[in-house]
């Protein structure tokens, strides 16, 4: 990764300035305080300064999103398009400027405002990048998403049916830079767990890659979990990662594997991913955990995990919709009245609706909304008056007056700019 001596000056000032108040800028000072020194005297120590300087920058651009790497959308160009599986498809991307590709924190994601028919409003998703950080491209994997089994007669999927049938190489796609508060965090070297089922695994294959390229030596398991031989992203890479990081562990899970796959070459259990596998591979619960998968893995380990007695600090995890947003059940809610100012609307909370999102979409009120999952911040919206608390942390840098409506619950009445 290469960076001119002045882009990093102001850079880092720019990180370090942002992040005051963060965790560990402190600490990340003193580092870098310390290496300057150190700098001057041989290119080997002007590296490593360099390196850190990088690895502040990523870690304050990724902890604070008012440091994106870029504001709205820039261009980019699909260089290649490979099959993962039959359903999982990677975009490798390249910006249509030529112009640096600045690093991200692995375990982000990328924000699409891709096209849809003339006059309408571009659909926004998020698509987690599924590469270690590398300086010459961004690569996602995007999984082909049917209309749901029992309901074969509503429409595909609209943004993953567009990269699967409309984006090929040389494709241009508008894409906002890399953000997220799910990241491994490169200023702690704890032992970690990486747990990534289906195509959840995208995210946290880039942390278990980006360990395995800097030959990583803390003590590290990876979980991947799939339904079968047919349905397993990046198979050969993933079997690489342990040759490049010596204590990185791989642990690959089939739950319905096919006849033709075989346990020991392709997969090492049956069954998904629970506390008692965890249980049976890990030394202890002293690691950090980052989990992505769908709605019932969240629900089911994150409790787990939490009763096996690790800290709720030490737990990260990412939701690729409202099905794997956890505490959206509005269960126990205290109910509360809910005004929509400008569409002089008010409506009864009961928590039934989960989350402010819906209860608006059910009354009637238009919000803007996009992921669904407080990603991409398309259903940002000021609170006029009262409280309201959000389910997940959010993905995006917000006012202290703002909210994610499609992962907050209000907490007594409120009053809603919309
Ligand atoms: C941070 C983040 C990272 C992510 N990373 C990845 C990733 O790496 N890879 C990946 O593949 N995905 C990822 N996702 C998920 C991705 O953003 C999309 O949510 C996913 O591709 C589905 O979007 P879609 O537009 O194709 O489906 P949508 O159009 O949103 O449809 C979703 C489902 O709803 C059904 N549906 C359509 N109409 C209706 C209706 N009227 N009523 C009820 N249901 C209906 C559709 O048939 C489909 O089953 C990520 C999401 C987030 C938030
Ligand atoms: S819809 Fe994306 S953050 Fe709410």
């Amino acid at each position: 990764m290469s960076l001119d001596a002045s882009t990093l000056g102001l850079y880092a000032g720019a990180a370090l300035a942002g992040a005051a108040g963060l965790r560990s800028v402190g600490g990340l000072a003193k580092i870098i305080t310390r290496e300057r020194g150190a700098a001057v005297s041989t290119q080997l120590h002007r590296d490593t300064f360099t390196d850190q300087l990088e690895a502040a920058l990523t870690w304050a651009r990724a902890s604070h999103s008012a440091l994106k790497a870029w504001v709205g959308t820039r261009p980019f160009r699909v260089s290649a398009v490979v099959e993962e599986t039959a359903a999982d498809r990677s975009y490798y991307l390249i910006p249509e400027d030529g112009r640096p590709l600045p690093a991200f924190a692995p375990g982000q994601y990328l924000t699409f405002h891709l096209p849809t028919t003339a006059g309408q409003a571009p659909v926004v998703r998020c698509y987690s990048l599924s590469e270690r950080p590398r300086d010459d491209y961004y690569r996602v994997t995007v999984r082909r998403v049917a209309a749901p089994v029992d309901r074969p007669d509503l429409p595909p999927g609209r943004a993953s049916g567009f990269f699967h049938h409309e984006v090929h190489a040389g494709s241009r796609l508008q894409v906002e830079a890399p953000q997220g508060a799910f990241f491994l965090d490169p200023t702690d070297d704890a032992p970690v767990v990486l747990i990534g089922a289906g195509i959840g695994v995208t995210p946290v294959f880039s942390m278990a890659a980006h360990l395995a390229h800097t030959r990583d030596r803390r003590p590290a398991y990876f979980f991947a979990a799939f339904r079968n031989g047919r349905e397993h992203p990046f198979r050969t890479r993933l079997r690489e990662l342990p040759w490049r990081a010596p204590n990185l562990n791989l642990h690959v899970s089939y739950s319905r594997p096919l006849a033709a796959d075989r346990r020991g070459r392709d997969f090492d259990s049956l069954g998904r991913i629970d506390l008692p596998r965890l249980q049976q591979v890990l030394p202890s619960n002293n690691f950090r955990f980052y989990l992505c998968g769908p709605g019932p893995l969240m629900e089911s380990l994150v409790p787990a995990l939490l009763a096996w007695g690790v800290p709720a600090e030490h737990i990260h995890y990412e939701a690729f919709g409202p099905a794997s947003v956890r505490g959206l059940s509005g269960e126990g809610a205290e109910p509360c009245d809910v005004q929509f100012a400008r569409s002089d609307r008010t409506v009864r909370w009961d928590g039934a609706a989960g989350s402010l999102l819906e209860m608006a979409t059910q009354a009637g009120v238009r919000l803007e909304s996009g992921c669904r999952a407080g990603s991409c911040g398309q259903c940002r919206l000021g609170v006029l008056a009262g409280r309201v608390q959000h389910a997940k942390q959010p993905g995006v840098e917000l006012l202290e007056n703002e909210c994610l409506a499609c992962i907050a619950q209000p907490r007594g009445d409120v009053t809603l700019d919309a």
